[in-house]
């Protein structure tokens, strides 16, 4: 099995501490370690090797990765560089043409697919999802990790579960980012979940799904080599696996997971993973307060000092400040949007 880590994405949800040029996955969250070394380190417990280990990214966060990286970074480390963005089923089937040609291996060969800018915890029991991931995906199946849904999110997929196949759901349906309405009615009907956005299969059968529902992208990988794939990538569709796959295949079950999963996609779901203090405030950097509640307070140098407030979101970086209502997280792409528009 190959662990396919997927960390060319560009979202500013966490602004301003997330920009384009430094996207969530690299983000230290007031740990020692980003998002994206934690994934590392993650796969690498259900993985032999970092050589089994291949990271796709954009060109420009090339170095990002090799610096974090740095401590397990030798000159073996499968790194791909995308020269533009096209989305998650072109980079997947970059991997794979990456996969035959650099790694030799076959169509056998198991691919587990994740993100890089989520939490998982804790690193052991994930590991087990992943082997029993890898079971199934060598039996057919497309696999995908479910969520038990809490709110009606319209930033995820919805998988909708039915009859039981061998130790997972057979999926009856994949719905990729419902809107609010559809999203309450998939929460209220108890058979759905939220998909984590990682997958296992075996080349072979994701190979078949791309050649009847994206040829495009079949054809690709099928009659040019890698380098020629990536000297055209910017002619690939700008399409999600979830767009391109999901939503179509037969064949995904879904494995319902039972660990800590957040995608920590707004400042209120971080405020949500962070450890708090007895006034249930998370503060990070040089932070004096008096008569704080509730409040998610992170520096970067300066001193921040608060007085008497409740349910506050603050966080400062060298160059902007946002100051938020807690619960209004979410609106922070609206702010990002208004900045573009005004810049
Ligand atoms: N290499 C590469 N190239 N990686 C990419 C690209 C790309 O062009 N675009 C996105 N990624 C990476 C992101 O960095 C992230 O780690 C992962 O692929 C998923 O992309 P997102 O853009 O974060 O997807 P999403 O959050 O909107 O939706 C997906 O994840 C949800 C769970 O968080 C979907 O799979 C949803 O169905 C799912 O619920
Ligand atoms: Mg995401």
């Amino acid at each position: 099995m190959k662990a396919v880590i997927l960390a060319g994405g560009s979202g500013t949800r966490l602004f301003p501490l997330s920009r384009k040029k430094f996207p969530k996955q690299f983000l230290n969250l007031g740990d020692s370690e980003s998002l994206f070394q934690k994934t590392v380190k993650r796969n690498l417990k259900a993985l032999k090797d970092i050589n089994d280990v291949i990271i796709i990214t954009n060109n420009d966060y090339q170095f990002h990765v090799k610096n974090q990286l740095k401590d397990i970074f030798n000159n073996k480390l499968n790194l791909i560089l995308e020269p533009v963005g096209r989305n998650t089923a072109p980079a997947i089937a970059l991997a794979i043409k990456y996969a035959f040609e650099k790694l030799g291996v076959g169509e056998n060969e198991i691919l587990f697919v994740s993100p890089s800018d989520h939490l998982i915890s804790p690193d052991d029991k994930f590991a087990e999802y992943i082997k029993e991931a890898e079971k199934l995906a060598k039996k057919g199946y497309i696999v995908t990790f479910g969520v038990n849904p809490t709110k009606p999110e319209t930033g995820y997929g919805y998988i909708e579960a039915g009859d039981l196949a061998e130790n997972a759901y057979k999926v009856k349906q994949f719905h990729e980012k419902p809107n609010l309405k559809t999203a309450q009615k998939y929460l209220m009907a108890g058979n759905y979940y939220w998909n984590s956005g990682m997958f296992a299969f075996s080349i072979e059968t994701i190979l078949e799904e791309f050649k009847k529902f994206v040829p495009e992208i079949y054809e690709k990988i099928e009659n040019s080599s890698f380098e020629e794939v990536i000297k055209d990538f910017e002619n690939m569709p700008d399409i999600s696996i979830d767009y391109a796959v999901m939503e179509k295949t037969d064949k995904a079950v879904v494995l319902p997971l039972n660990i800590i999963w957040s995608d920590v996609g707004s400042w209120d779901s971080v405020y949500d993973v962070l450890d708090k203090d007895e006034n249930q405030n998370v503060k990070i950097g040089n932070i004096i307060d008096i008569d704080t509640k509730n409040s998610l307070i992170m520096g970067e140098d300066r001193l921040i000092a608060t007085i008497g407030v409740d349910s506050l979101m603050v966080i400062e970086t060298s160059d902007a400040i946002v100051v938020a209502k807690k619960g209004q997280g979410q609106q922070i792409k609206n702010l990002v949007s208004l900045l573009k528009n005004n810049s």
